[in-house]
């Protein structure tokens, strides 16, 4: 275990462990003894969490992290995981300058590959934000036949501790428009999101129906259009049939 400083406030300390099974239960227990504003970064996860509950691959040349917050800082709760992706995404493109984009709700992608994913875990008295990123992976499991890493964008091996920080200082330089969520985050997070303008599919009872990602609403849902007029909104991407 090795713990940094950190002189990005609110964040006041990086703690990096080797293995573990998930930072999201770490943060979980530290942050219920009371502590707030740090970060707990693994080598490797063997029971890494993604969202619906489903089982987040990861390994030893991805970058896995968690950030906690206290949660009074957080103004609009279900925006979590959308204002965290213009976060990151000003992370990564700060550090490596590459184009990334934002599908609803809380990946990052590039060219329509998976680059990463957010989970947001809202605890009430704090706030547990979780970021996986593929850095220097060469290959995927054949289930993950849509990922993609940044050293296959950039063709070179990328340094995850100076990615990790340029994250970890986007966040400090804006945490403020993060906890009010302000709109300008919000605008960002509209210009980068892949999904806004794309035809989807939805469950609805037992039909499924079509219809045009016209906007997001305020509660962070996916606004979508339907050919009768309707507008419906989409809460959680499990009820997408085919999000692309
Ligand atoms: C998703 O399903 O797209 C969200 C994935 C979030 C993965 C990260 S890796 C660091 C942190 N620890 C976990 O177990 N999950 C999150």
């Amino acid at each position: 275990m090795r713990e940094i400083q950190l002189n990005l406030t609110p964040f006041k300390k990086l703690i990096s462990l080797d293995s573990v099974s998930s930072t999201m239960d770490i943060v979980f227990k530290m942050s219920r003894l009371g502590e707030r504003f740090f970060v707990v970064s693994a080598e490797e996860q063997w029971a890494g969490k993604g969202k619906g509950n489903r089982r987040w691959y990861s390994d030893r040349f991805s970058l896995s992290f968690s950030i906690a917050i206290d949660g009074k800082f957080l103004y609009r709760q279900s925006l979590l995981s959308i204002l965290a992706g213009v976060i990151v995404k000003k992370g990564i493109v700060s550090y490596l300058g590459i184009p990334i984009e934002l599908k609803w709700p809380n990946d990052i992608v590039f060219k329509g590959k998976k680059l990463g994913g957010i989970l947001g875990e809202n605890w009430n008295e704090f706030i547990i934000i979780g970021i996986g990123i593929n850095v220097n992976n060469l290959e995927f499991p054949c289930y993950l036949e849509s990922a993609i890493s940044l050293r296959q964008i950039q063709g070179r091996e990328i340094d995850k501790v100076e990615l990790l920080k340029s994250i970890i200082k986007e966040f400090s330089l804006d945490f403020n428009l993060f906890a009010e969520g302000n709109d300008i985050l919000i605008k960002e997070w509209k210009k980068s999101c892949t999904t806004i303008g794309e035809r989807v599919k939805f469950k609805s009872y037992n039909n499924i129906k079509e219809g045009i990602v016209t906007d997001i609403a305020n509660d962070g849902a996916l606004l979508v259009s339907l050919s009768d007029g309707r507008r419906k909104k989409i809460y959680s991407s499990d009820e997408l049939v085919t999000e692309r």
